[in-house]
């Protein structure tokens, strides 16, 4: 765990090294959890939306795009829920003056007893080795037993005081399992509070009567809210969807882990509008894609899993996660929701307005049900990140930090560099370039030795370099450089287009996802 750390640290500063993410405001010393892309990082994060969004769009005929404003009518939170239960409880420890989220600390007092487990397990492996039986280990075992036990009871407590929003018994859990504050080491806490996420502001100046309004802490309303406009605008047929990309923000209080969970951040998200007692099918349906589009990137499938949500938001009737396998372990990126038809009958409610569909083939009108797949792009980069970081020993004891980012997602997609600066190699490596910049992104580097060259490309996941030597100026072939293998050939450069654009191109990942 402490090695995975380490790498999570590595990432982040390789991240500010690199020009991926700098923290916001830094030079007056940095706004928790907001953050800035640099040159790399905008170049990933636009191709991530892409990936994203032609897959939605361009892959199916019956999905649509919008781009809603951030500034919405206040109403529409208070329909949404938002204004009265978008809250996280909150507990503040009197010595140390920090404050924490009461459900945080408690899950991470099961995931103590998990820790417990998984560490018996370990040990039990490594001693009975092949013969070993994970299974029955778990089963039998009287320390895996009663931490199990334990797991369990505190997980029922904890469910139902959520459930119940009981927040006296939330902070009694924390007494009675006698968790401490991390910095004072003391078990000296306040009540429980609710805090809400959403950040207001006015509208309007005060002397006309300003208007208080919030930054959507999701993009999904704004989808709601002109459901019947794109229906009709688009005359769309039940079931289609809406997409949209932008961004949202939450006045997150447990603001850790890097991009992981920033105030302000990104959404993609999706809602499918489907009829009422078909959305289970295709919430099942929209799983299995959301998963294929994950995988298709070639991370590793087993960095992926599912994770079921056993308790249920009042208006979703299926919900679940996406996770991908962080450096601090499984974490959701993704999540599929049944959301019902909750938010368009609320809206109904609030508006006054009909928000209905009306059916030709089933001759009635109704509010559709509907399933929502929402990503958030920040954490989707993170993913990609630490799915792509790799440090590497090579022959000779030299070693490489290497990011093997998917290629069609990699902020340069090649590199060209003459071998010297001078002779006639720099005119000829930025001819290549002036005819290749069309298709894809090319960097031009002269500077230092063409291995040094070769590492800063590395370092950013450029999946191609090719080298300009003497004797490309006679047989206008180059040495081409893969990122992952190092292995190098002699190619045309006529033939390099071609080349690069079937590796670079997104095209083949959607084929892939478009696969049955
Ligand atoms: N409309 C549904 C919705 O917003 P959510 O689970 O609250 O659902 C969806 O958020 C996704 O947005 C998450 O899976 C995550 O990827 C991203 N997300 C949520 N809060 C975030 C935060 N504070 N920082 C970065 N990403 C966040």
């Amino acid at each position: 765990m402490a090695q995975q750390e380490d790498v999570f640290k590595k990432i982040i500063s390789h991240c500010k090294e690199y020009g991926f993410v700098f923290p916001s405001s830094e030079i007056y010393d940095g706004l928790g959890a907001v953050y800035d892309y640099g040159q790399n990082g905008v170049e990933l994060k636009n191709n991530i939306k892409k990936y994203w969004w032609d897959s939605m769009t361009l892959m199916n005929e019956n999905v649509v795009g919008i781009d809603s404003a951030v500034f919405m009518h206040p109403t529409i939170w208070k329909a949404s829920g938002h204004v009265d239960a978008f809250n996280d409880p909150l507990i503040d420890n009197k010595d140390s003056k920090k404050r924490y989220r009461a459900d945080v600390l408690i899950e991470e007092q099961i995931a103590k007893f998990e820790d417990k487990i998984n560490k018996e397990i370990e040990k039990a492996a490594k001693r009975f080795g092949d013969a070993f039986d994970e299974k029955q280990f778990r089963e039998t075992n009287p320390r895996v037993l009663e931490n199990q036990g334990k797991i369990d009871e505190l997980h029922a407590r904890f469910a139902k005081a959520l459930n119940d929003n009981d927040l006296v018994d939330l902070r009694q859990i924390i007494l009675d399992y006698e968790i401490v504050c991390p910095v004072s080491g003391t078990r000296n806490w306040t009540e429980v509070r609710q805090f809400n996420l959403m950040f207001a502001t006015e509208m309007g100046s005060t002397a006309d009567g300003a208007m208080k309004v919030y930054l959507r802490p999701e993009t999904a309303q704004g989808i709601f809210v002109n459901f019947l406009n794109v229906q009709k605008s688009g005359r769309m047929k039940i079931p289609f969807g809406i997409a949209q990309i932008g961004k949202a923000f939450r006045n997150e209080i447990v603001a850790r882990q890097f991009i992981f969970r920033m105030r302000e951040f990104e959404q993609m998200e999706m809602q499918f509008f489907v009829r009422p007692g078909e959305e289970l099918e295709w919430f099942a349906k929209w799983k299995e894609i959301r998963l294929k589009w994950h995988k298709s990137l070639g991370l590793g499938d087993e960095k992926y899993r599912y994770h079921d949500h056993e308790k249920l938001a009042h208006y979703a009737n299926a919900a679940t996660d996406i996770e991908f396998e962080m450096p601090f372990g499984f974490k959701e990126v993704e999540g599929i929701h049944s959301r019902t038809d909750f938010d368009l009958s609320s809206h109904e409610q609030y508006s006054g307005k009909k928000i209905q569909y009306f059916d030709p083939e089933l001759n009635q009108s109704y509010v559709p049900y509907v399933i929502e797949t929402s990503i958030g792009v920040d954490r989707m980069f993170l993913s990609i990140m630490a799915g792509s970081y790799s440090e590497e020993t090579l022959e000779g004891g030299d070693s490489r930090v290497v990011l093997k980012l998917p290629p069609a997602l990699a902020p340069v997609k090649l590199a060209v560099l003459p071998l010297v600066k001078k002779d006639g190699l720099p005119e000829k490596a930025r001819e290549i370039m002036d005819n290749l910049k069309f298709n894809f992104n090319c960097r031009y580097d002269e500077k230092d030795t063409v291995g040094k060259r070769y590492r800063r490309q590395d370092a950013i996941g450029t999946p191609y370099c090719v080298t300009v030597d003497y004797d490309s100026l006679n047989d206008h072939c180059v040495t081409i450089r893969y990122r992952d293998t190092m292995e190098q050939e002699r190619v045309p450069v006529a033939g390099l287009e071609n080349i690069i654009s079937d590796k670079v191109s997104m095209k083949n990942l959607l084929k892939q996802i478009a696969k049955s």
